[in-house]
């Protein structure tokens, strides 16, 4: 029998983990799932193997795995559908930059920059095809049909809203504002739609309860919509070394930004025409950045989207309060919490 002397060392109570190592071993379980089917090489299959391969933080995967974890012990039936988000998710960044007019993704050129437009269409097609075949690991696994139906409805609705909500991006767009009420269904659109889908499916494929995928569902919705918003903050006071991706984009694009929507609508005259004058230009001098963050600042338009980015999240945290109790429930609020303060 061991003993433990009075004198021996107490065990250490090892540092609280971060997020990102806290989810680090299923982003693994993923990219080794993803190394494991590619046996035959084709260049379109090449091509997409390198842009998988080339980063991100795998958040709608990581987000279906700790959910199936969460509902059911274990996180394994959730990689075929882990692999689908990863792949949706990827294919709609390769439209969204040829849409945004964007050069550079995870450091990188971006896709169409890359390998030009018609490749890149094709590269994001296949992507989307894939996922049917993500879907079809199921067949045999002893997954119920009406189980499998779901699957199914919640990618196909939350790859649909994702196209809606850049639809609905350029429609504000082009009317040239948009209230914080149009922004939020904008972002529950683009980006909670993926997120919300992941986790309802991670239940799903845990064998959840239907009160339990409803849950998820909510907390990946709530979720999305935080993301987002923290997004559009590190659009403007971000790091391009950091985000692999570059700054005030949406200022060029005039696509909505919960920061710049706040800005426009508490501006003065000189202010909005300040503003607006930054419009859809190429480059911005180092003077013009200076003025728009002290506006930004005068306005309290980062304070006041940070302040709304922490209730959505606050929302998500409290949707997983229908799940039980776990070591992965826990990981999946240490990610809602971590996500606030991201700078990638
Ligand atoms: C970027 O998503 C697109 C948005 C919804 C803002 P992520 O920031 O999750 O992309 P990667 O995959 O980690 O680069
Ligand atoms: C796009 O939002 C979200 C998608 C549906 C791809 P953004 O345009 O803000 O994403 P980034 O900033 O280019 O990653
Ligand atoms: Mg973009
Ligand atoms: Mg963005």
């Amino acid at each position: 029998m061991e003993r433990r002397s009075s004198r021996q060392a107490e065990p250490k109570v090892s540092a609280p983990q971060s997020f990102t190592e806290a989810v680090e071993p299923y982003r693994e379980a993923l990219q080794e799932y993803f190394s494991s089917k590619r046996a035959e090489g084709s260049p379109l299959s090449e091509a997409i193997a390198g842009i998988i391969d080339a980063g991100g933080k795998r958040l709608r995967p990581v987000i279906a795995m700790l959910v199936c974890e969460a509902v059911s012990g274990s996180f394994e039936k959730a990689l075929p559908v882990a692999a689908a988000f990863e792949l949706a998710h990827s294919a709609s960044l390769i439209q969204d930059d040829i849409i945004d007019e964007s050069a550079v993704r995870h450091g990188q050129m971006a896709t169409h920059k890359k390998y030009g437009e018609t490749k890149a269409i094709l590269i994001s097609d296949m992507m989307i095809f894939e996922i049917f075949l993500e879907l079809a690991k199921y067949g045999g696994s002893g997954m119920s049909a009406t189980r499998l139906a779901k699957l199914s409805s919640y990618i196909g609705n939350s790859a649909k809203f994702t196209a809606e909500g850049e639809f609905f991006d350029s429609i504000l767009a082009e009317k040239g504002s948009a209230t914080e009420e149009e922004y939020v269904k904008l972002a529950e659109l683009k980006t909670g739609s993926l997120f919300a889908a992941a986790a309802a499916c991670g239940a799903i494929a845990g064998r959840g309860t239907l009160k339990q995928v409803n849950a998820s569902y909510q907390f990946g919705r709530n979720l999305g919509i935080s993301f987002q918003i923290r997004d559009d903050i590190l659009d403007i006071v971000g790091n391009e070394e950091a985000t692999g991706k570059p700054l005030l984009k949406d200022l060029q694009n005039n696509a909505s930004n919960m920061v710049l929507i706040h800005a426009l609508s508490h501006a003065d005259n000189y202010q909005k025409q300040s503003i607006h004058s930054m419009l859809y230009k190429k480059w911005f001098a180092l003077q013009e950045i200076q003025a728009l963050m002290k506006t930004l600042d005068q306005l309290g338009s980062i304070d006041h989207s940070n302040a709304v980015e922490r209730n959505y999240a606050a929302a998500a945290k409290k949707a997983l309060e229908a799940l039980p109790a776990s070591a992965a429930r826990s990981k999946l609020e240490q990610l809602t919490e971590g996500l606030g303060s991201r700078t990638k």
